[in-house]
This record gives structure tokens, C-alpha cells and sequence, in this order.
């Protein structure tokens, strides 16, 4: 079952995330805030009452056509089975619902499972200012040493 992502869903989900990321410090990365403000555009993927996925994305203020994708992580006993699809699809159709047609989202470049599955699902890499492993970077995009690759991906009318 996907459905909008509420606070109390928090707790959870930031007490998995490292664990979700092989270990990675990311819980530093994912701020309440995202499940305070961003509930229509964020969703969780339930699976027997326990939470199996989320994603978290809002309507970019800025730039009136573009939704940013900020974190989409699966439990990894639960991956493989079109969870983060039904996710970024809800996403996909939710923003879509409002007008924007173009989605972004950013990922490391050590996160190569990432690069290829944003790939999968139909997003681009945009044009960075290095290349690492065949792939285009934006070196120091989010602070110094912080390389970022930048997907993009244009939603059907
Ligand atoms: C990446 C991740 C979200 C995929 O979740 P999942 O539920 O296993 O993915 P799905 O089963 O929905 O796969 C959807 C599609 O992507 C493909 N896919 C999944 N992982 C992939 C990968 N590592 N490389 C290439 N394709 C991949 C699947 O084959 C599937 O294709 P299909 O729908 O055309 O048959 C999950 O592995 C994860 O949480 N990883 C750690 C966190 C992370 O890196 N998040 C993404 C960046 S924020």
C-alpha cells in the first residue's frame, strides 16, 4: 500500500536509513522537515502494517515546472519488487497533478546501485563540469568534497 508520508512516520524511517544505505551516515541528510511540510508530495509503502519504502520530493518554489526528488530509500528485505517504482510512479503522477513536468533529483557518485536505477527509470545525467566512471559530476555541487551526480527526467503531458 503507498500513501502520503505523515511526521509520525519519521521515527522510523530515520532510525532505519543508515541501516537502509549499507551503513552510510545519511541520517544527517533527511530532516524532519521533510514529513512536517512536504506530506502531499511525499509517500511511504506499507507492507503488513510496517513501513517498506519512502520518498520524499516537493514542487520546487524556484523553477514552476520542475519537482525535486530529495530521498527514496526500500528496506532491503523488501527490494526488488516494485516498491521504489510505485513510489516515484505515485510521485510522479502527484506532481504531475499540479502542473510541474520536469522532475529532478540528485544522487553521490559512490552511490553507482543509484545511478543505474534513476537511469532505469527513465532520468538523465546532466551535464557536469568532471566525469567519474564513465559518469558526469558536479564536483563540490553540495560543499566542499560533496560531488553530486544531477538527474532529470521529463514527465508525459
Ligand atoms: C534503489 C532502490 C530504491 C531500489 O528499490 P527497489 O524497490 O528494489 O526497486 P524496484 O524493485 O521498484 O525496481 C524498479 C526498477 O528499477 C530496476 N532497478 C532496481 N535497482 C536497480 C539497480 N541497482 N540498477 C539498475 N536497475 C535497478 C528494477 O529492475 C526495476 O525495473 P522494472 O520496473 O523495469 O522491472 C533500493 O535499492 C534502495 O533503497 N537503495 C538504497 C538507497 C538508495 O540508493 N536510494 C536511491 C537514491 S536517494
Amino acid at each position: 500500500m503507498i500513501r502520503q508520508a505523515t511526521p509520525e512516520d519519521y521515527d522510523y524511517i530515520i532510525s532505519s536509513l543508515n541501516d537502509w544505505w549499507d551503513g552510510r551516515q545519511m541520517v544527517d541528510m533527511l530532516p524532519r522537515l521533510f514529513f512536517e511540510h512536504f506530506g502531499d508530495t511525499s509517500f511511504v509503502a506499507e507492507i503488513d502494517g510496517r513501513i517498506a519504502g519512502f520518498i520524499t520530493g516537493f514542487l520546487s518554489q524556484q523553477h514552476t515546472s520542475d519537482a525535486y526528488i530529495h530521498f527514496a530509500g526500500v528496506d532491503p528485505e523488501y527490494r526488488g519488487h516494485g516498491i521504489a517504482r510505485s513510489l516515484y510512479e505515485r510521485f510522479f503522477s502527484a506532481v504531475t497533478e499540479r502542473g510541474r513536468t520536469v522532475v529532478k533529483c540528485v544522487t553521490s557518485p559512490v552511490n553507482g546501485e543509484s545511478v543505474a536505477f534513476h537511469r532505469h527509470m527513465g532520468f538523465t545525467v546532466r551535464p557536469g563540469d568532471a566525469e567519474r566512471a564513465g559518469v558526469q559530476i558536479h564536483e563540490n555541487h553540495d560543499g566542499p568534497g560533496q560531488d553530486r551526480v544531477l538527474f532529470m527526467k521529463n514527465l508525459p503531458a
